[in-house]
């Protein structure tokens, strides 16, 4: 559903900053903002702000920040649509309804019935893990070391003996038999009539990121086959875009999250501390999932099992994390099988050490590669050398191609320009992976200079924001074209637009941007903390530097693109006209 930016703007208007933050942190206020503990990173002293003139929130210490929508998104881990949803929900502002009605109204409601059902189930299970039938299921959750505290997160429970206890139940609940085997609960067969699928099993809900059950493992208390008897996939279950325990690790703000292989993993590694964990379904790792994944970390640290199946698994996950634009790390659990049973066997504090001793992906990639050539055999270790090379291409960005071709010469002893030969010589052959596909990072290649740049345009920008007076004194020499980086030229046009008619509201600004990451950087424009220039001169001179570099970095970014096209060639006569004289004015900052 797309809203239009009115409502948008609407809705933004209507809720509020600091009564919305304050519903979820505790804030006090401090002069023109509100203070309170940043919850998206740990602090023992607020960094936290609110300001109710902005209608923004910034963390000095984690650079988070943005507007209403925005806190939202990131607390609630809600996507934009669903923040604005939310929002409107709360103040009351009807939001125009998608062509509802037959066939779609339908579907929703047997989604709702469906979600019902599971929920009942659920209860169930858990009701009777703690009666005298689930007795033996609930002394095999504990032998494995599960705590109550635990069994009840995970909302643990018990099928029992009896072969339709469960459809009894439900039926009892005004459930019909057809529903029941939609949802995977219950199958028919002439001899047997209606039956519970699950019976003596220890029963592990599956929730989806919000919390709502949509299946069920049950395993086996022993050696019995199947180990694990899972829900089949459903209207409401599909296992290829659902990672169990994700709706808890999604709130462990970590930075990352630990993908491991089986429920008990999962469960060993929370009860142990490690929150951030989660498992795909039995399955393999699936695009949907890490792009899931995305949504709440940019690290993914695969804890697979150590055997040869673990390691092919890993491998294919990491080809799916870089193509999710994640990062990957490879945890070993040597010499054990699973999370679960290192840390049985050594305990948290090891397992943490092993999380920061995880190895990189693409080293990890080449250790696994390396163990198919014989580097005493010089042929077998050229050819081994080429691979290397090749999967150097694949690092797009000059930048990180470098850094790795640098690591991996160093660490097989391969001389740096030897091997940076050999990639350029692929490279030439087939080129570089999609030649700088990274809209967001910039269009500089080399870092710094692109940083300098980036910090010249947003500097200019905070100080106009900070000083809105400025702007009439300056637009004769700055237009939003200026912005060569992408971001802050939408944010200039916007800005300017406002300043134009004298107006300022960077609340609004940042709605303009769906993504998290680009919300979060444009809040930090508005409220990167300008240094503390004492003297006016020196401010002036600070001010003035600021606005030649844009002014600068324009027309030699305009100029590199001359002959491509007029509007270029123009750009960059006024932009020489307006950089001598420019260089030449004093503004004055009074
Ligand atoms: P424990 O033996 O209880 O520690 O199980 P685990 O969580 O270590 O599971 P394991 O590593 O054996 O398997 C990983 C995951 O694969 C499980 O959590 C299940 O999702 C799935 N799985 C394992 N065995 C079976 C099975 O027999 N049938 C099905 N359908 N899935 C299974
Ligand atoms: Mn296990």
């Amino acid at each position: 559903m797309y809203y239009p930016d009115e409502l948008v703007e609407e809705i933004r208007t209507k809720n509020d900053i600091v009564d919305v933050i304050s519903g979820y942190v505790r804030l006090q206020r401090k002069g023109s903002s509100h203070f309170g503990l940043c919850p998206f990173h740990n602090e023992k002293s607020p960094s936290f702000s609110v300001s109710q003139g902005k209608q923004m929130f910034y963390c000095f210490g984690c650079g988070a920040g943005g507007n209403v929508f925005t806190f939202i998104m990131q607390y609630e881990n809600y996507s934009f649509q669903e923040a604005v949803k939310f929002l409107a929900d709360r103040a009351g502002v009807r939001l125009p309804e998608a062509d509802y009605g037959g066939e779609a109204k339908k579907r929703d409601t047997k989604r709702a019935r469906l979600l019902e059902v599971n929920k009942e189930a659920a209860k169930y299970f858990y009701y009777q893990l703690r009666t005298k039938s689930g007795q033996a299921g609930y002394q095999y959750l504990r032998d494995r070391q599960l705590s109550d505290e635990t069994i009840r997160k995970f909302g643990l429970g018990f099928a029992n003996m009896t072969s339709n206890d469960l459809v009894k139940y439900l039926r009892g609940k005004g459930y019909e038999d057809g529903l029941l085997q939609e949802a995977g609960l219950a199958g028919f067969d002439e001899k047997h009539g209606m039956h519970d699928k699950f019976w003596n099993r220890v029963m592990f809900p599956i929730q989806d990121s919000n919390h709502r059950v949509i299946g069920f493992g049950g395993r086996v208390m022993g050696d019995g086959k199947p180990k694990y008897l899972n829900s089949p996939e459903t209207m409401i279950f599909d296992k290829s875009r659902n990672l169990y325990g994700l709706n808890l690790a999604k709130s462990a703000r970590q930075n990352n999250i630990i993908l491991c292989e089986g429920y008990m993993d999962v469960i060993a590694m929370h009860q142990a501390g490690f929150t951030q964990a989660a498992a795909s379904l039995g399955t393999a790792f699936t695009e949907g999932q890490a792009s899931l994944i995305g949504r709440y970390a940019r690290e993914v640290i695969l804890a697979y099992d150590s055997d040869g199946a673990g390691v092919r698994a890993a491998l294919r996950a990491i080809g799916i994390l870089r193509g999710a634009g994640l990062t990957g790390r490879v945890l070993s659990m040597e010499p054990f099988k699973d999370p679960d049973e290192f840390i049985k066997n050594r305990g948290r504090e090891a397992f943490a050490e092993r999380i920061a001793q995880a190895e990189n992906s693409f080293f990890f990639e080449l250790r696994m590669l390396q163990r198919e050539y014989d580097l005493k055999d010089p042929e077998s270790k050229t050819r081994f050398y080429r691979e290397i090379a090749k999967r150097l291409c694949g690092f797009s960005e000059e930048v990180e191609r470098e850094n790795y071709i640098q690591a991996v010469a160093e660490r097989y002893g391969i001389g740096f320009q030897n091997l940076r030969k050999l990639v350029l010589s692929y490279a030439s052959q087939t080129g570089f992976a999609s030649p700088v596909q990274r809209p967001k990072s910039g269009m500089g290649r080399k870092d710094q200079p692109a940083e300098n740049r980036r910090k010249s345009q947003r500097l200019l920008l905070t100080w106009l924001v900070e000083e809105p007076s400025l702007y009439p004194r300056i637009k004769k020499y700055i237009s939003p074209e200026d912005f060569t980086e992408e971001l802050y030229r939408k944010i200039a046009v916007k800005l300017f637009e406002g300043l134009d008619q004298g107006e300022m509201n960077p609340a609004a600004i940042i709605s303009l941007f769906t993504d998290e990451e680009e919300q979060r950087q444009a809040a930090g424009v508005f409220n990167t903390r300008l240094e503390e220039l004492s003297g006016k001169q020196e401010r002036e001179k600070a001010f003035h530097d600021i606005l030649l570099a844009v002014k600068r970095n324009s027309y030699e970014y305009f100029s590199g693109q001359l002959g491509a096209d007029m509007a270029a060639v123009n750009q960059v006569i006024a932009g020489k006209k307006a950089l001598e004289e420019l260089s030449k004015t004093h503004i004055s900052l009074d």
